[in-house]
């Protein structure tokens, strides 16, 4: 059983775990939204300047949480991308200290995974084929993994904005501050979700890219011709308006593919209007869904380690001389 040490660096949250496949033995993460919020959105050098100053206060809290002694970690893994470089760049020269004085394996790991292996943890039965549902900040992607835990193919992904990116916009327009998904998910509680009718781009049943920058388009567009609304009314609506879209493109992925089984991760999936949905349809076609619990859902190093896990136990490995791309892409 691989016992792995994990980091994550990639945005705005430091975060150290130790886990030894599947079992959480401490998942540390210290989230810098209070520092980044006044700026309305995250600041890069800020990020990347925090996360030097937490590493080592979390890493010793992590260590000691886990009741393990660092020599016995079989690797030390690191999110290498994609994300802001410099908070990359913090965290892998981080890891790449630990392993050379510890005499360790490095596994670079794509945060995408990451995301998604966060299911891995949760579900011991889940096992390839399965159709992944990705939605985060950075990213909206519907992947088909069919072999592999490690290496998936792409159905689609979003042309424009990510979902999550649609969330923080939109709360933006409507002055909910930063980060937008949980704002908007709250004041959408007194709202009214058939109020307005927002555009549902790019639905066919064949195409499985995305399209969300016509819809935040929309919201500005009503704000600006209509003086009293209500923006309860307009979050609930625009919110129905990307659950519906991400609940009917995945499972059109589901139905083109034959497949029974849908991962869905990433910040957005801890939305509980997306996950009610999800549940609903999962119920009416009678496919197995994987979601993992709401913490585990936005960003943290547990579900890195996971995936260094998933590729060690499939014999991908990486050199010391792995860098960070902030673009990285599966
Ligand atoms: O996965 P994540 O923590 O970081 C990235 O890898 O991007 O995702 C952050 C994104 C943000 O855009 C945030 O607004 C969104 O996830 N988010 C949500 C919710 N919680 C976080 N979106 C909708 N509803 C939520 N409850
Ligand atoms: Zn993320």
């Amino acid at each position: 059983m691989p016992l792995v040490l994990a980091i994550e660096t990639s945005c705005d949250e430091t975060s150290i775990a130790v886990v030894e496949d599947r079992k959480i033995l401490s998942n540390v993460v210290l989230s810098q939204i209070e520092i980044h919020q006044k700026f309305g959105g995250v600041v890069p050098e800020i990020a990347a300047r925090q996360h030097l100053r937490n590493l080592p206060i979390i890493y010793n809290q992590a260590i000691k949480e886990s009741s393990i002694h660092v020599s016995e970690v079989d690797a030390i893994a690191v999110t290498i991308g994609p994300g802001l470089i410099g908070a990359l760049l913090v965290g892998l020269s981080f890891a790449k200290g630990i392993a050379v004085s510890l005499r360790k394996p490095l596994v670079g790991v794509n945060h995408l995974l990451g995301h998604v292996c966060a299911a891995n943890l949760f579900f011991d039965r889940l096992s390839p084929p399965y159709i992944a549902l990705l939605v985060s900040g950075g990213h909206t992607e519907l992947l088909l993994f069919d072999k592999s835990t490690t290496q998936p193919k792409i159905l689609g992904k979003t042309l424009d904005d990510a979902a999550g990116e649609a969330f923080d916009k939109v709360a933006r327009l409507l002055n909910l501050g930063y980060p937008g998904g949980p704002a908007i998910e709250k004041i959408s509680k007194n709202g009214d979700p058939r109020r307005y009718n927002f555009p549902r781009a790019i639905l066919e049943r064949e195409n499985f890219d995305f399209s969300f920058s016509g819809l935040k388009t929309s919201v500005l567009y009503l704000l600006q011709k209509e003086k009293n609304v209500a923006p309860w009314d307009i979050a609930a609506s625009f919110q129905e308006t990307v659950v519906d879209i991400l609940v009917q493109k995945a499972t059109n992925a589901l139905e083109k593919t034959g497949l029974r089984k849908l991962v869905v991760s990433g910040g957005v999936a801890s939305n509980a209007r997306l996950r009610e949905k999800l549940n609903q349809r999962a119920a009416e076609m009678g496919f197995e869904l994987y979601i993992p619990p709401k913490i585990f859902c936005t960003d943290n190093a547990a579900m890195i380690a996971q995936a260094a896990i998933e590729m060690i136990k499939e014999g991908v490995s990486f050199p010391l001389s792995v860098t960070a791309d902030p673009a990285l892409s599966f």
